[in-house]
């Protein structure tokens, strides 16, 4: 992808090149032609997240007993392959930080496993968990918090030396300190100013740098370009995709908005309430979505053109998030679902191949066959409730 493809961040995706060379046979539940997922057929995943699950204890009273949990990541399974963006999006407290952090061992799961390279990483510790943290690195997403303001770029980029120092001889960090600010586009002479000297995108241009420091295999952006301007939030996209390139990184990239999500990823998970809802490349999941979740999300994407725009109704979806605590029966989005049938609040639809009308991927909706239209289809003459 050309960085004049996404000149236009906010309006209509462009189709991104995938990230594999290999485009081989389509596998079973994919579309026609080979999909972006096809191209991973016979490909070992880097990292293989099954059945993962957070649940933080609720406490109350004087003595602090624990009255509940909130299940802030509930059951999500993934493969991400080398050089893949896994694009992850969902409403605000659906778990994609949480996810984000496990991933990371930031935080330890509550149950599941997390694997990578072939090798369980879930219970880590010690110095096999520190060597660890060097392949799987974290951006976050607030550049103004996320940087210490009282220490200089070079002390920010450098810290992961301190912890991991066989990566860079300490006579050689500084060179390579400044040979990351070239390579995320800052100026090497800039190596002794502060954070707040710097513009949002260029301090997130600094925390790529660290995350990149200790030449990760898989980088987890926890909303990078959330806090930036449109224009701002191309330029690092354009980044992040560069880098990709250069240095054959594996991206989870989580984000609220859909647009800049298909600009970046080869796939894309849909979560809500700490499960996945809907999962797959870009056509099946901004074309073919079966998801009544995923196609409410979609409908809100902005449209540049006219036409397509005038034949889109919005679905607006009643009610808030249920609480994390105490998700809804069977399926946990029935309760703001305009297709919710009886079934919905008994049975807990699996995120498993279903029909989208030209082939299959993966949906948690019972009815998926019978919703497997475009989402610009969708009219309010659709909607049962
Ligand atoms: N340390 C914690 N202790 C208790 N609850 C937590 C903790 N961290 C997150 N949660 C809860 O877990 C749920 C998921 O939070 P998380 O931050 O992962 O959501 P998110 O999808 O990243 O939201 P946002 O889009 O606003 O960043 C929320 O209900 C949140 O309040
Ligand atoms: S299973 Fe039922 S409630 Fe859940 S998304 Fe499908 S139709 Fe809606
Ligand atoms: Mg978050």
């Amino acid at each position: 992808m050309s960085e004049s493809e996404l000149s236009g961040l906010s309006g209509q995706p462009e189709t991104v090149s995938g990230t594999g060379e290999d485009a081989g046979a389509a596998d079973g539940a994919a579309a026609s032609g080979p999909t972006r997922a096809a191209r991973h057929v016979g490909v070992e995943p880097i990292l293989s997240v099954r059945d993962l699950t957070k649940y933080y204890p609720l406490s109350s009273g004087v003595i602090r007993h624990t009255v509940g949990h909130v299940k802030a990541v509930d059951g999500i399974s993934f493969d991400l392959f080398p050089g893949e963006t896994l694009g992850i999006v969902g409403e605000s407290g659906c778990g994609k930080s949480t996810l984000g952090r496990l991933l990371v061992s930031l935080e330890r799961p509550t149950s599941g496993s997390i694997v990578f390279e072939g090798r369980d990483i879930t219970d880590l510790k010690g110095s096999a968990m520190r060597r660890l943290r060097r392949d799987i690195q974290i951006v976050f997403q607030d550049p103004y918090t996320s940087l210490d303001p009282r220490k200089t770029v070079g002390d920010i980029i450098g810290e992961p030396f301190k912890i991991h120092p066989a990566v860079v001889p300490s006579g050689k960090r500084q060179a390579r300190v400044k040979e990351l600010l070239d390579l995320v586009g800052l100026n090497p002479e800039h190596i002794n100013r502060y954070p707040h000297e710097f513009s949002g995108g260029q301090r997130q241009r600094i925390g790529i740098a660290r995350g990149i420091a200790l030449n990760p295999k898989v980088l987890v952006c926890d909303e990078p370009v959330s806090a930036l301007d449109v224009s701002v939030q191309a330029q690092v996209v354009n980044l992040l995709v560069r880098l990709q390139k250069e240095l054959d990184l594996a991206y989870v990239f989580i984000a609220h908005d859909l647009s800049v999500v298909r600009h970046i990823s080869d796939r894309v998970g849909v979560m809500y309430l700490g499960k996945f809802m809907e999962m797959g490349d870009e056509d099946q999941i901004y074309d073919r979505s079966t998801h009544p979740y995923t196609q409410a999300l979609m409908s809100a994407v902005p449209v540049p053109d006219p036409q397509a725009r005038d034949k889109r109704e919005l679905i607006v979806l009643q009610g808030d998030v249920p609480s994390p605590a105490n998700p809804p029966s069977g399926c946990r989005f029935h309760t703001r679902c305009w297709r919710a049938q009886p079934a919905c609040a008994e049975q807990d639809p699996e995120l498993v191949p279903r029909e989208d009308g030209a082939g299959g991927h993966d949906s948690a909706c019972l009815f998926a066959e019978l919703f497997s239209k475009a989402s610009e289809e969708i009219t309010e003459a659709d909607q049962i409730g």
